[in-house]
């Protein structure tokens, strides 16, 4: 074990001076030496830094916890004992972005002890892989620490150089629904995860954890400079977790890439830090596409609630059934359905029955007649944030929902952030945030009920995804941020470069149910920022295993021509390329079907027009493909030409290159049909 020596720079009374006192007493390099991270310890105190070829990516960033009611843990530290491991292992999703993922990182195990009463222990897991690293806290079993209360965790996170961030705020009113700003990192004030930052040097990095399961969500609070701490979501109690030893934290997480494309990429390393799927065979879930009673709701021109605009009523679902039955679409979601809508839903969610349909909705028939043509529907549990309320009756829902074939189910947890309603044991209800440890645990309550009845989930006003798909791959999407319903009625709007802030931040942790697909172009007196192709292009870019086509049918009826595109996309893929990409200004991908030797192609732009060159050595060597190509027209542009559109065909191999022409806020969707 060799012991590195280094020079840190203390302040002492507002003077920057020399100490000799800080020793690295661990390190551990990514399998191919790429990264490499540091523990120190200085006068007793823990800190990691993160190198990249040797220069400082982190800075050193201390590691511990605020407890209740006992001494911070974070002093008076020594290394007791530390281990290494390598790891190798290829492991296949059953349904994903990629079919198969490799888990390539090495390990370091090292037990920090303090070196006075009480004489605490933990353990720090480091797992570094050459795109990124996670790290967590384990809490081993041991006489002078049991219940444990944590008020504060302690890690921080000191970039090392000036950068640019893009992020959301955390801990306000509408969650993750913010559209993201763009700052130098020092005017960052608490940002949520995934939050992406370039260097100043080019360098991509996200901060993210991984994980989160019996924990607060963490934020990222700016405490000084380039400097972040973890900011607990708070819990109704005061403090921020309780837990009993042994247990852990969610992994810590930092992908770190020379660009954005490879940024995306480097995401497999949230699943990987999660545990393998506990739910065993999950072929009962099919990955596909979805129409729903919801747009003309969002629209306002059909209601939620009971009586003359009703969306939810037998004649119109049936409607919805029949196209989805003739144009291949597996599900029709119907909102409105059940008993609870009617007056202020909003923040009033004990009328929520989720047993029982209103009159004008016969649940039986109806999931009998959506059978007898190969569709299904797809349940609606919205809570309006009362939680407990819903958990009493949700065994019962679930089953409800397998008796009539309606496996997945959209949840909903409408209420500002802080407002979810738990009931507590003496029938007072306690406030908890959407992102706190104890709606975690709802959401993980959530799916394993769900799993007993094999039905799927895709939560609104989720928490934020870390991965946990890996071990419950029933948990398919979820929201979590700014969805195409703020296209609809959002003030401000959605604007072009929306979707290309989202590839590199929100998308980095996981699918998405952001509903594209609006080829109306057109929300509640407002019109979308977008042009017809890009639109097409939102099915390869933002992924989602329940992939919505969220236009009306009688506008779909009117763009034939495009919604070709919609109906022959997949929901399931083999293997998913970034082939470009810049936050928040353009991206393609290349997507392979995971049923088919077809690839698909989506590239998106902000307001502004490109012309991208795109090598098709994705493709297949050797094969014929027909390209049908789904492209701006001339004169494209968001604002005064949205619906300019080209289709055009051609032969392409893997040696030619497309020119990808994208107008202002534009896009391209093309379909390559293997031969
Ligand atoms: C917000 C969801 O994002 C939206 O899709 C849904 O229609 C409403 N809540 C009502 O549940
Ligand atoms: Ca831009």
């Amino acid at each position: 074990m060799h012991l590195f020596r280094h020079i840190a720079l203390l302040p002492i009374l507002g003077l920057a001076v020399f100490t000799a006192n800080a020793e690295t007493v661990a390190r551990v390099e990514s399998p191919g030496k790429v990264l490499a991270v540091e523990l120190d310890i200085t006068e007793g105190r823990l800190a990691y830094r993160v190198l990249r070829f040797g220069e400082p990516v982190i800075d050193d960033s201390r590691l511990g916890f605020q407890l209740r009611g006992a001494e911070k843990l974070e002093r008076n530290l020594a290394l007791s004992s530390q281990t290494t491991r390598s790891h190798d292992e290829t492991w296949e999703q059953p349904w994903g972005e990629s079919r198969f993922v490799r888990d390539h990182h090495n390990e370091l195990r090292a037990r920090f002890t303090e070196t006075i009463a009480p004489n605490r222990s933990f353990d720090v897991l480091v797992r570094v892989f050459d795109d990124g690293l996670g790290f967590r806290y384990e809490l081993p079993e041991q006489p002078n620490l049991d219940e444990v209360i944590i008020d504060d965790e302690l890690t921080e996170f000191a970039l090392a150089t000036p950068a640019t961030a893009w992020w959301i705020p955390a801990g306000e009113w509408n969650r993750y629904e913010y559209l993201y700003d763009r700052t130098p990192v020092e005017q960052v004030t608490q940002a949520h995860t995934p939050m992406t930052v370039r260097t100043d040097d080019g360098l991509h990095i996200a901060f993210h954890e991984a994980a989160l399961v019996d924990y607060a969500g963490m934020w990222l609070r700016r405490t000084e400079g380039r400097r972040f701490r973890a900011q607990l979501a708070p819990a109704s109690e005061g403090w921020k977790v309780r837990r009993n030893a042994p247990f852990h934290t969610p992994w810590r997480t930092l992908q770190i890439t020379d660009s954005a494309a490879a940024l995306y990429a480097s995401s497999d390393l949230i699943l990987n830090l999660n545990e393998p799927n506990r739910l065993g065979d999950v072929s009962w879930f099919e990955p596909a596409k979805y129409i729903g009673i919801w747009w003309s709701l969002h629209l306002d021109t059909e209601t939620w609630a009971t009586g003359r605009k009703h969306g939810a009523t037998t004649k119109n679902t049936k409607r919805y059934i029949d196209f989805a039955a003739e144009h291949g679409f597996r599900g029709v979601l119907v909102e409105g359905w059940n008993p609870g809508w009617d007056g202020d839903w909003f923040g009033n969610g004990y009328d929520f029955d989720f047993t029982r349909a209103t009159p004008d909705f016969d649940i039986e028939a109806l999931s009998a007649y959506a059978t007898s043509k190969g569709v299904r529907l797809v349940g609606h549990h919205e809570t309006a944030c009362a939680v407990s309320h819903y958990e009493e009756q949700m065994e019962a829902a679930f089953a409800m929902n397998a008796r009539l074939g309606i496996d997945s189910v959209k949840t909903g947890y409408v209420c500002d952030a802080g407002g979810i309603e738990r009931r507590l044991d003496d029938g007072t209800v306690a406030r908890e945030w959407h992102d706190g440890q104890w709606n975690s645990n709802h959401h993980q309550r959530v799916l394993e009920a769900a799993a007993r009845h094999k039905v799927a989930i895709n939560a609104h006003e989720p928490i934020k995804d870390t991965g946990l798909r890996r071990t419950y791959p029933n948990w398919v999407s979820r929201e979590g941020a700014r969805g195409m319903e703020y296209a609809a009625w959002g003030n401000p709007t959605n604007p072009p470069e929306h979707e290309t802030n989202l590839v590199f931040t929100r998308m980095l942790s996981g699918p998405m149910d952001f509903t594209p697909g609006i080829l109306s172009l057109q929300g509640r007196g407002q019109a979308i920022q977008t042009t017809l192709a890009k639109q097409l292009a939102l099915y390869v870019v933002l992924y989602c295993p329940l992939q919505m086509a969220a236009d009306l049918p009688e506008n779909y009826a009117r763009h034939m021509e495009a919604f070709q595109f919609i109906k022959d996309v997949p929901a399931d893929w083999a293997e998913t390329r970034v082939l470009d990409g810049e936050i928040g200004d353009y991206v393609t991908f290349a997507r392979k079907d995971r049923n088919s030797e077809d690839w698909y192609l989506g590239s998106l732009t902000d307001e502004h027009g490109r012309l991208l060159q795109v090598p098709l050595s994705f493709l297949d060597p050797g094969r014929t493909y027909t390209a049908q190509i789904y492209r701006d027209g001339d004169g494209a542009h968001w604002q005064d030409k949205p619906f300019a559109f080209a289709r055009e065909q051609r032969e392409v191999t893997s040696a030619d290159v497309l020119t990808l022409k994208l107008a202002a806020g534009g896009g391209q969707a093309i379909r390559f049909v293997a031969r």
